[in-house]
């Protein structure tokens, strides 16, 4: 019985994303490939276009099953390091074995990374409407170095609230961020969602 998740998650309200994450883990992979989750791939393929050295650590931020760890190791990132909020999902990451290290964490705390850990971060499927605040695109961009590089997605939900690209063109226009990649495309193309793919250079 797969489609009892994606109707919901866009629908939290003001619910713990935690709770749904930790009872859609066991389908959530086979729904969201049910339906052609296609984000994961565009972003790893985005990114290695800009990183030379695929040995490089990767931040794979809100990683939750490992779908976006697997689409960075089809790519040729070797060394991910995945984060997520969910213990549920991140032990389906763990089961895929692709990861050197994985970390649960309480979003009330914020994640256990020092400021310039991480010279590459992804964050596939994670900022928006169903998961992560638009606040995490600022952690993000801080826990960066500069010259440090973001591969981020928003799908449909979250470019219909037009906070969202405007978070991305306040650091680009202030000159924090230099807009590498962007590509509107397949999000869930059997949900008929679509996404754009970013990657951003911090200045
Ligand atoms: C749609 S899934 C995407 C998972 C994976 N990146 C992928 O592409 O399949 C969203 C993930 O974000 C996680 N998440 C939700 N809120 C978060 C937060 N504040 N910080 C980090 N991760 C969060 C969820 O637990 C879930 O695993």
């Amino acid at each position: 019985m797969t489609d009892k998740f994606l109707d919901k998650v866009y629908d939290l309200g003001g619910n713990d994303p935690r709770d749904i994450y930790a009872k859609w883990s066991g389908t959530y992979d086979s729904e969201v490939s049910s339906h052609g989750y296609a984000t994961p791939a565009r972003c790893a393929k985005a990114l290695s276009q800009f990183v030379p050295d695929l040995i490089e650590d990767v931040l794979d931020y809100g990683c939750g099953t490992g779908l976006s760890g697997e689409a960075l190791r089809a790519e040729g990132f070797v060394n991910l390091h995945g984060f997520d909020i969910s213990k549920e999902m991140l032990a389906l990451a763990d089961d895929k074995s692709i990861y050197s290290t994985l970390t649960c964490f309480d979003p009330e705390d914020g994640p256990p990374i020092s400021k310039g850990q991480f010279q590459t971060i992804a964050a596939v499927g994670v900022i928006g409407v169903g998961a992560a605040p638009l606040s995490t695109f600022d952690l993000l961009m801080d826990l960066l170095p500069p010259e440090g590089l973001l591969v981020f997605s928003f799908n449909d939900h979250a470019l219909a609230d037009p906070t969202f690209e405007k978070k991305v063109n306040d650091y680009t226009e202030a000159g924090q961020a230099r807009l590498l990649f962007k590509e509107y495309g397949d999000h869930l193309a059997g949900a008929g969602l679509k996404s754009n793919v970013y990657v951003l250079k911090k200045t």
